[in-house]
């Protein structure tokens, strides 16, 4: 089904939920990155893909960054089989036992992993958490029409909507212009910094955190979304605010996984994205701003949404306040800066997170979880 469009976002591809009685050949319990890219799909937030990729996209996407006409696409989505099934089959795809969608087999090929790697990744260090998830799926991709049977439970945190959703209240809410916000931690002052920059400037900030599948040691979705809620609720402007839970899972491929944000806030509504330091990056595999050269790139049509990118930001002891390098004049030694991997020793140590790097509400929260 084609959505039509709202603002600048163009069309959506959305799939209905439908009835289907043809008898399923095999029954297979989705993953929890499956889950995810199924609900992405169906709900329009990667239009213009209206089923998982076949092998010409998929090469195309490997090897140019576009689907095969040419659309700026910069990550595979595939759906990874451990058999290889047979044309016209259909997969009945499950999750925590409902039948969520059938997929009926037009082709099933093999992936270029290697390939595949290097394109999105820039790695095939099994110990990059993206890479090591690429490694261990099935041998076999399949692609075919999906027949969307049953909404996946996807709302467990009560902020769930989709892009048909949140484009209607953009609408509703008169925002000309809305800045989304992807994160996958909890909130800091460096992020609050970020959005009242952008809020200086744009009419809505979307908050749009990832609820899908992320490595083990971040920290748990449940937890940051109370993390948000409180912030939200102490410090943000309600009628220009919006929390809603992003259902993707985390490939952390850094450029490349920026660029897949973009387009899928883009079909969410959004006018702006933010692209701060080291966006969807882990450990050191990519520079800092790589993130925001990937959009340098791009040529006009490639993109409606506008990016924002910002430096890194810290809190400065002397300025007082949440700065970069581009507004304080400061030497270093006055700066607050903590890595994910510090904070987490400390929360896990007692140690109590400075008001500087955290509000006291959004430490509150943080404190109990590890505690
Ligand atoms: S991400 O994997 O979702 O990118 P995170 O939730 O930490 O991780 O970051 C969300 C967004 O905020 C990204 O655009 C990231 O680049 C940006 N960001 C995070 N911390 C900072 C910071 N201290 N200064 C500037 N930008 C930042």
């Amino acid at each position: 089904m084609t959505i039509p469009a709202h603002g600048i976002s163009g069309t959506l591809k959305v799939a209905p939920i439908i009835r289907d009685d043809r008898k399923v050949d095999t029954f297979i319990e989705v993953n929890e990155r499956q889950l995810a890219d199924l609900i992405m799909i169906t709900s329009g937030g990667y239009s213009p893909l209206e089923t998982f990729m076949d092998e010409r996209d998929y090469i195309s996407v490997i090897k140019e960054g576009r689907l095969s006409d040419s659309t700026l696409w910069p990550i595979p989505i595939t759906f990874d089989v451990t058999f290889a099934p047979e044309v016209g089959e259909i997969l009945g795809l499950t999750n925590a036992g409902r039948h969520l969608a059938n997929l009926t087999v037009t082709q099933v090929f093999e992936p270029q992993t290697p390939i595949e790697l290097l394109s999105t990744f820039g790695t095939d260090d099994p110990a990059h958490p993206g890479v090591a998830a690429t490694l261990s799926r099935g041998s076999y991709l399949v692609t075919g029409p999906i027949a969307l049977l049953a909404e996946p439970n996807i709302d467990v945190y009560g902020h769930y909507l989709t892009p048909v959703e949140s484009r209607a209240i953009f609408k509703m809410s008169k925002w000309k212009s809305v800045v989304a916000f992807q994160t996958r931690n909890p909130i800091h002052r460096a992020h609050e910094y970020l959005h009242k920059v952008a809020l200086e400037l744009i009419d809505g900030l979307l908050i749009h955190p990832l609820v899908g599948a992320t490595k083990d040691d971040d920290v748990p979705a449940d937890v940051r979304m109370e993390a948000y809620r409180v912030l939200i609720d102490n410090y943000y402007p309600k009628d220009r605010v919006l929390l809603a839970t992003y259902p993707a899972a985390m490939r952390y491929a850094g450029p490349k996984e920026a660029l897949l944000h973009a387009i899928s806030r883009q079909n969410y509504g959004c006018t702006h994205f933010i692209v701060g330091r080291d966006h969807a990056g882990v450990g050191n595999y990519y520079d800092t701003y790589a993130a925001q050269e990937a959009f340098d790139e791009l040529s006009q049509d490639d993109l409606k949404i506008q990016i924002i990118k910002f430096e890194h930001s810290f809190f400065c002891k002397k300025c007082e306040g949440v700065v970069s390098k581009r507004s304080c004049p400061h030497h270093s030694d006055h700066h607050l800066v903590l890595s994910g991997t510090k904070v987490r020793q400390m929360l896990r140590d007692g140690t109590a997170l400075p008001s500087q790097f955290t509000r006291a509400e959004v430490a509150k929260v943080l404190e109990e979880q590890y505690r």
